[in-house]
């Protein structure tokens, strides 16, 4: 049964205890606290036929960009905010037109949504029009709703380990989410629930104007080659710290340059966070084209945004067009709660 609006919504009764706050967090929506159970499993993901919402799309999109609705451009490549729509009310043809604009433009910024008019039922459910939601091998989701991926931060409990710490300089981590799986996300959305005053931004990036950046010459190299995602340090991750490890990490082979479905774009497909390898390629080859291909991406200020959020903010990317990253610019005395639901795919389009 649906959870009511006073489940969702803070109530010191339900605020978790198991932080340890200078003052107790409060949380405004304790209802997405993340929930692991190591011992819950999922059976392996199975293969589906996908046809892209976007297809069906109205290009002029009268469902979603009504008279009340301000679209504001962040850069010419990528991202756009948006004000005057509530995300709960959009029809199935509106849902539809969102996947094609989230497809042209990367990264849609939808401003002031009510949460407590959507709870979780209907996130799934508009989540779902775009495909099956992966439910994510390791990390922390909702008690009774695994399609959610929590992204959270306090001094226990540290989504962003993996970020900063360690060896690393910087806690720039660019990925497409689960890019291991046979049928990667495309039209995803994440929920802001808690963001830092300051800081907390997502950096995104537009692998459409990466690959447009590539000499012909270059261009023509890539085309044809596929690499290797893998799921497998990941679960090794979440196996050192204790966590769950659900599913066991697949690793599947994608074209290094994809088309997407509907707009035709051809885009790089390769990303730190879970691309290992060119097929067929020594691993020295594989390094030196990867390693170029990570810079050229992570150095791209010119086709790049920040994307920045406040409570209430919904943010929808086309995965399978961007790469992403948090920013972890924020102390973990924070409080930073985003939701994140990631529908699934087509297998990759070889460009
Ligand atoms: C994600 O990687 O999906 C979340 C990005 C963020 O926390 O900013």
């Amino acid at each position: 049964m649906a959870p009511s609006v006073a489940e969702l919504t803070n109530n010191e009764n339900e605020t978790p205890t198991n932080t340890t706050f200078v003052g107790k967090p409060k949380l405004s929506y304790p209802f997405y606290f993340p929930y692991y159970d190591i011992n819950e499993k999922f059976p392996p993901t199975q293969l589906f036929e996908h046809s892209d919402p976007g297809a069906r799309a109205d290009p002029a999109k009268p469902h979603l960009l009504t008279a009340n609705t301000t679209a504001r451009e962040i850069s010419p490549y990528i991202g756009t905010e948006i004000t005057g729509i509530q995300i709960s009310q959009l029809s199935k043809e509106g849902l539809d037109e969102l996947a094609l604009f989230a497809a042209e433009r990367k990264v849609l910024l939808f401003r002031d949504q009510d949460f407590k008019d959507i709870g979780p039922e209907r996130q799934i459910e508009i989540a779902r029009h775009f495909g099956p939601i992966q439910r994510h091998p390791t990390s922390g989701n909702v008690k009774g709703y695994p399609e959610f991926h929590v992204v959270y931060r306090d001094p226990e409990h540290d989504h962003f380990r993996d970020y900063r710490g360690r060896d690393r300089a910087s806690g720039v981590s660019w990925h497409s989410d689960i890019s291991y799986e046979k049928q990667p996300p495309s039209t995803t959305f994440f929920f802001i629930l808690d963001q830092p005053g300051v800081g907390g931004d997502t950096l995104f990036l537009s692998q459409v104007e990466a690959y447009k950046r590539l000499s012909p010459e270059f261009q023509k190299r890539l085309e044809g080659l596929r690499a290797v995602h893998s799921a497998v340090e990941q679960a090794a991750f979440s196996e050192r710290r204790g966590g769950p490890v659900r599913r066991v990490p697949v690793e599947s082979e994608h074209p290094l340059v994809r088309q997407h479905p509907v707009t035709g774009e051809k885009a790089l497909y390769v990303n730190q966070g879970f691309t290992r390898r060119i097929v067929g390629f020594k691993q020295e080859e594989s390094d030196l084209i990867l390693n170029f291909l990570f810079d050229h991406i992570a150095k791209g200020a010119d086709f790049q945004i920040r994307a920045t959020y406040a409570p209430g903010t919904v943010v929808v990317w086309d995965n399978r067009v961007t790469a992403h990253s948090a920013t972890v610019d924020f102390e973990n005395t924070i409080l930073r709660h985003a939701v994140r639901l990631t529908p699934q795919a087509e297998v990759p389009i070889p460009a």
